[in-house]
């Protein structure tokens, strides 16, 4: 998925107490102070010269649901580690560490940094997923401690959100896709190395599955409320949970609360995050409000096709509120996605956003115009001429330039299927293969499944081409961070190949593809071959 996690929050509150006591205590004083605050003239602080081009590594570690670590959720391409073979201090310590920072450092995001190359290159610096980190820049470049940790351990969850996947959900993960539970990473072990490290934290995000129900990030959340001097805490959370354990966690740890709400209507709302209603999770944002004060609570808010024509009303429940605002840009899945249309159909999306005139201040109001100016900016780069949009595609895995009638837009890059040869072959390789054909209307069926290929095939046949790239994104990570390594065969317009690189067990694999036509040469659908990464394919058409 393309998101799925937000950056700390500038200006993160203090850290929490260790009792209902000592947490209300603090409300108090964190009110009291605010008002002196505010009477301060401010003076801005100086800012000293960056020296990297996103601090994540360097100050955050990120534990994902299967035990591997990363430093954020949006970097598919470096792992640091894995749990189940290595103790937190030596993910830390990693060569895999130390090659992401020093890529960073040499202003590279080549090191699986994808989804912030994409967005620096959108060319709006405002949004970029790296910048979050920047208030957590370390004065030493090699710290011995992160200052951050971002919690993902569990899939846990009670909904089956329209756009996110099995691996957030392990609802959507049985109810959707059918497969099996994913197996517990986090182990005794962890936990206990886990409580060295956490007095030396400043910060640490819950960011899912549901964090107050999985069983894991309650233990860690109970294991920071037993601190005497906790970091500041922040809980992405869908908002129906409320029990008595989690009003005391809350009352006790006082932290940052980021409601997920996707949209201002219970129409649009129920129908995209399955298993909730919108009055409900109300209830409980506003006794979040109670509990945590205004300030510590923000509501997220997934920016897509199926609800930005309420865009302006939900960021106006935080309005309503005082609150501040997050937007999670959606790039998967790719029907969902504002950011996978065509330039006509954005382009009129963005024109009816430019008509409305939203009744909003402060930071609703800067979320809304930075986020309607990228995707202006989007649309207006996918007029452009030709030649400069395939350019530009070319450089950016995930740019559409197809208009919305592209049979090819799921792909996550540019129209490959246009002309030229037949069907091509590609020669068998040793490993297990996954042969499947897409037809026009994006329908799938399985010719050939081997038992030991990591993606899940099962179920498949006759499902959308869709649910084809979701299991590859499962498998391979965000496609926007696959390698179209070779481009396009040269002499074969029709062929393309896509490296997926693989983490953990599933290695570099590659995805072969061809156009299939009918006897008069007119388009039938597409080809596609999933296979182990083999050198001739490598080499042959660079
Ligand atoms: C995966 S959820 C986990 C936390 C919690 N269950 C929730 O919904 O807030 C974390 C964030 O990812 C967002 N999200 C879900 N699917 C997404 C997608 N396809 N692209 C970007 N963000 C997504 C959610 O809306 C939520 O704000
Ligand atoms: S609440 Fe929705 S977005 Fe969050 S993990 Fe569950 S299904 Fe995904």
């Amino acid at each position: 998925m393309g998101g799925g996690c937000a950056p700390a929050p500038e200006g993160s509150p203090e850290g929490p107490g260790a009792s209902r006591a000592a947490g209300r205590l603090r409300q108090a004083l964190r009110r009291s102070r605010r008002i002196e605050v505010r009477a301060e003239p401010e003076v801005p602080a100086p800012v000293p010269p960056a020296w990297s081009a996103c601090y994540a590594p360097h100050s955050t570690i990120y534990f994902d649901q299967v035990g591997r670590a990363r430093a954020c959720c949006q970097n598919t391409g470096t792992l640091l580690g894995d749990v189940a073979h290595q103790s937190i201090r030596e993910i830390w310590d990693s060569a895999e560490a130390d090659r992401l920072r020093t890529a960073l450092e040499g202003g590279s995001y080549d090191e699986g940094c994808e989804f912030c190359a994409w967005q620096v290159r959108e060319g709006n610096d405002e949004i970029v997923f790296a910048r979050g980190y920047d208030h957590l820049r370390p004065t030493d470049p090699r710290p011995r401690w992160p200052r951050r940790m971002e919690l993902a351990l569990t899939n846990t969850c009670n909904l089956q959100c329209a756009m996110c996947n099995g691996e957030w959900s392990s609802a959507i993960r049985s109810r959707r896709e059918h497969l099996p539970p994913l197996p517990r990473a986090y182990d005794d072990a962890f936990f206990d190395e886990l409580a060295e490290f956490l007095p030396h934290l400043e910060s640490v995000q819950f960011a899912g599955g549901e964090p107050f129900l999985g069983a894991e990030p309650l233990r860690a959340m109970e294991q920071l409320a037993a601190l005497e001097r906790p970091p500041a805490v922040s809980i992405i959370t869908n908002g129906t949970t409320l029990t008595p354990r989690v009003e005391r966690l809350v009352e006790v740890l006082q932290p940052h609360l980021i409601v997920s709400i996707d949209g201002a209507t219970t129409e649009t709302y129920d129908a995209i995050r399955v298993g909730a209603h919108l009055p409900d999770v109300l209830a409980h944002l506003d006794r979040f409000v109670e509990l945590v004060g205004a300030d510590h609570v923000s509501i997220t808010t997934c920016l897509m096709a199926s609800n930005w024509r309420e865009f302006h009303r939900t960021l106006g429940l935080a309005e309503a509120r005082g609150l501040d605002v997050g937007v999670n840009v959606v790039r998967l899945p790719v029907e969902h996605s504002l950011y996978q249309l065509g330039g006509d159909e954005l382009a009129a999306v963005v024109a009816t956003l430019r008509a409305t005139e939203p009744e909003l201040t402060g930071p609703r109001l800067a979320a809304w115009t930075s986020h309607v100016d990228a995707l202006a900016h989007r649309a207006d780069l996918l007029q452009r001429p030709r030649p400069e949009r395939d350019r530009y595609a070319d450089e950016v895995p995930g740019t559409p330039v197809a208009g919305p009638s592209s049979r090819w837009a799921w792909l996550p890059f540019p129209e490959v299927a246009t002309a030229g040869a037949a069907d091509p072959t590609p020669a068998p390789s040793a490993g297990p293969e996954g042969h499947f054909t897409v037809d026009l209307e994006g329908t799938v069926s399985v010719q050939r499944l081997d038992p030991a290929l990591v993606v899940d095939g099962s179920g498949l046949d006759g499902r959308s081409v869709a649910e084809l790239m979701a299991r590859l994104a499962s498998a391979f990570g965000d496609p926007g961070s696959w390698h179209q390594a070779t481009r396009r065969a040269p002499t074969d317009d029709d062929r393309f190949w896509l490296l997926l690189n693989g983490v953990e067990a599933s290695g570099d694999h590659e995805l072969i593809g061809s156009a299939r036509r009918d006897g008069d040469g007119s388009l039938s659908g597409l080809a596609l071959v999933l296979r182990p990464r083999t050198r001739e394919a490598s080499t042959a058409w660079t």
